[in-house]
């Protein structure tokens, strides 16, 4: 079965074709980061404008590299959110008319579920459920308990910025530009992580529940205090601020774990790409099954969306959503 996957939440117009759930066909991501670069974050007006401008074009190429026209395709999946409000429609109202126009059905697919499911793609085992997901992006910071793909609970979010969010802001403070995630990595790597004892929040009563607003507060006024702001001194900050992020993030999961008698941790997210967070994880603890997303599958792409739309569909008895299908932005 082929499915045509659609993706457009934020600020990366994508479109893949996927077969039986797994095998890349053809995938295009078109990334706005030049686009955005000089705010230092998305802008919702910009990134539609440019969805609108891209997404013909992105799956036209799409097709071309897998040579299959739209006929042949069996499926539109579709991501329905959560995100930018007028991101999403694009999305949406294209796979619609795909839909409509060809006759074929439809499905909408979340995307944060879809960030998880990248993972599975990675690996050829199949997943023991129930087991815990970790997403980690520029709008979540997620921990779930998962007896299965589509039946979860959420059982730890952030209650203020992002991770991703926090390192942008960070590398923000720090002149760098967006998205900030890989250059704080960059820098980090030469930087002394004992250098600066910054700390994550911790939520009263709710010991699984991240906050990262204080931290990025923490950086600003270590930026302010220092006198002479040299590279060496961003590297030191950089290693600080990536080592108490992820620090926090590994505690709290590896709890989670032992308190649900868990093996498997699958994740998700842009910054589930460094390798520092991957690398921790393993030092910390090496007796878990850790689950990473390939690097092209952990930033937003349409492969995930095409192959959890595909379980998705087969779960639901082939039944196509309707045209009311509608987008969700949280
Ligand atoms: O999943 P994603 O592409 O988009 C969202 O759904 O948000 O994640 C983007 C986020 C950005 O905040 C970016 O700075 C962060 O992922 N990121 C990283 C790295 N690569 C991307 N953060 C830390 N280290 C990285 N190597
Ligand atoms: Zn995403």
């Amino acid at each position: 079965m082929l499915v045509l996957g659609i993706e457009s939440t934020c600020d990366e117009t994508a479109c893949a074709i996927v077969r039986n759930g797994k095998e890349i066909v053809a995938s295009t991501v078109s990334s706005q980061i030049d686009l955005h670069a000089e705010y230092g974050g998305v802008v919702p007006e910009l990134a539609c404008r440019r969805h609108v401008d891209v997404m013909i074009p992105v799956i036209k190429e799409t097709l071309i590299k897998g040579n299959l026209t739209l006929s042949e395709i069996d499926l539109v999946a579709v991501s329905q959110g959560p995100g930018l409000i007028g991101a999403l429609l694009l999305g949406i109202n294209t796979a619609k008319a795909i839909s409509l126009g060809l006759n074929k059905p439809l499905i909408g697919v979340n995307h944060i579920e879809a960030h998880l499911y990248a993972a599975v793609m990675s690996h050829p085992e199949s997943v023991s459920f129930p087991c815990l997901g970790l997403v980690l992006s520029g709008g979540h910071t997620s921990l779930f308990y998962m007896k299965d793909f589509n039946s979860y609970s959420i059982i730890g979010h952030t209650v203020d910025d992002a991770i991703g969010e926090a390192f942008d802001k960070v590398a923000k403070i720090m002149g760098l530009s967006y998205p900030g995630g890989p250059q704080i990595e960059k820098l980090a790597t030469t930087g002394n992580a004992a250098a600066y004892s910054f700390n994550a929040g911790q939520v009263k009563g709710s010991p699984l529940h991240f906050s990262f607003s204080g931290l990025k507060t923490a950086v600003l006024y270590a930026m302010r205090d220092c006198p002479s702001l040299t590279h060496s001194v961003l590297c030191d900050i950089s290693a600080s601020f990536q080592r108490s992020a992820f620090q926090d993030v590994i505690t709290k999961t590896l709890l989670a774990a032992k308190q649900l008698n868990i093996q498997t941790i699958l994740f998700g997210g842009g910054v589930t790409n460094n390798h520092s967070l991957r690398r921790m994880f393993s030092e910390t603890a090496s007796n878990y099954q850790y689950l990473w997303p390939s690097p092209g599958l952990s930033l937003d792409n349409a492969a995930m969306i095409a192959g959890l739309g595909y379980q998705n569909f087969i779960k639901n008895g082939s039944v196509s959503q309707k045209l009311d299908l509608e987008a969700f932005t949280r």
